[in-house]
């Protein structure tokens, strides 16, 4: 269902991508890990389309993202929901009109439907009774909870969530990809993940990529990585500081 192929991007000269190739089938779900800094954000942002490739393509249903007009690019993107790191819910909305922005921005409903589908989103993440209230007036956890919502309200064929759990207490933390976890069950939507719960995302997921410097240095499913020998994997999946620090000098040293 979506595909990147051969994915160079470059900000000022300082490369971030540097050919990135990977598939997920329709249904099927796809973790990316990896170390801060080495472009998983801008990875999702290239396969949601809010970012142009420098070289190479996304194919969703094996039409090229490039190919497409803005006006055939944002229908596409309907068809997408958004995750993003922190939830990025507008602060001055409740968090029903959080959850029905979508809905009014995109579709020609009637106030009524968009109460339905909102109130429906909303109890589908446990925060039916929470629809008048702030984000700041809610915790970290009813904020990613909402920003789920708002997501799945469009009944999206393809979410990409951008590390949905980060800042949560552990025990939160697994709720939300429990929470996630069950929403693919029943949705069956195409699902990519950039987290750091390792091992637990692995429970949730069929596929997972390693991004470093740029390319994914592992892909394969959860247990080929659990077994995989491969220096970077290994550091990874032990949550090695050295490995797991930011990288600050970008660019390839080998
Ligand atoms: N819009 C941008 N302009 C310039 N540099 C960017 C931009 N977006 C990301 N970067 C740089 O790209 C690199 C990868 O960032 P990011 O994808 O956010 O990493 P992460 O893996 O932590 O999500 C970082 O060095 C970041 O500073
Ligand atoms: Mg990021």
């Amino acid at each position: 269902m979506i595909q990147a192929v051969g994915l160079h991007k470059a900000f000022e000269g300082v490369p971030v991508l540097r050919g990135v190739s990977f598939e997920v089938p329709r249904g099927h779900f796809m973790a990316l890990v990896g170390r801060s800094g080495h472009g998983k954000s801008v990875l999702l942002r290239h396969l949601a389309g809010m970012l142009r490739p420098d070289r190479g393509r996304v194919c969703i249903d094996g039409q090229d993202l490039a190919s497409l007009g803005a006006h055939e690019l944002r229908r596409l993107r309907r068809r997408f929901g958004f995750v993003f790191q922190g939830g990025a819910l507008f602060d001055s909305m409740t968090v029903y009109d959080n959850v029905a922005f979508p809905l009014r921005e995109c579709m020609r409903l009637e106030e009524e439907d968009v109460s339905r589908r909102a109130s429906e989103a909303l109890a589908r993440v446990g925060l039916a009774g929470a629809e008048g209230k702030l984000p700041a007036q809610i915790s970290g956890g009813m904020v990613k909870r909402a920003a789920l919502a708002r997501a799945l309200v469009l009944e999206p064929e393809l979410i990409f969530f951008d590390e949905p759990t980060t800042g949560l207490d552990p025990i939160t933390a697994h709720a939300i990809l429990e929470l996630i976890a069950q929403c693919h069950r029943n949705l069956r939507f195409t699902g990519i993940i950039v987290s750091h719960q390792i091992p637990r995302i692995f429970e949730i997921v069929e596929h997972v990529g390693l991004l470093h410097d740029g390319r994914l240095r592992f892909v394969g499913t959860p247990d080929d990585m659990l077994a995989s020998d491969d220096e970077v994997v290994v550091a990874m999946l032990r949550g090695d500081d050295a490995q797991m620090e930011p990288r600050r000098t970008p660019g390839p040293r080998r």
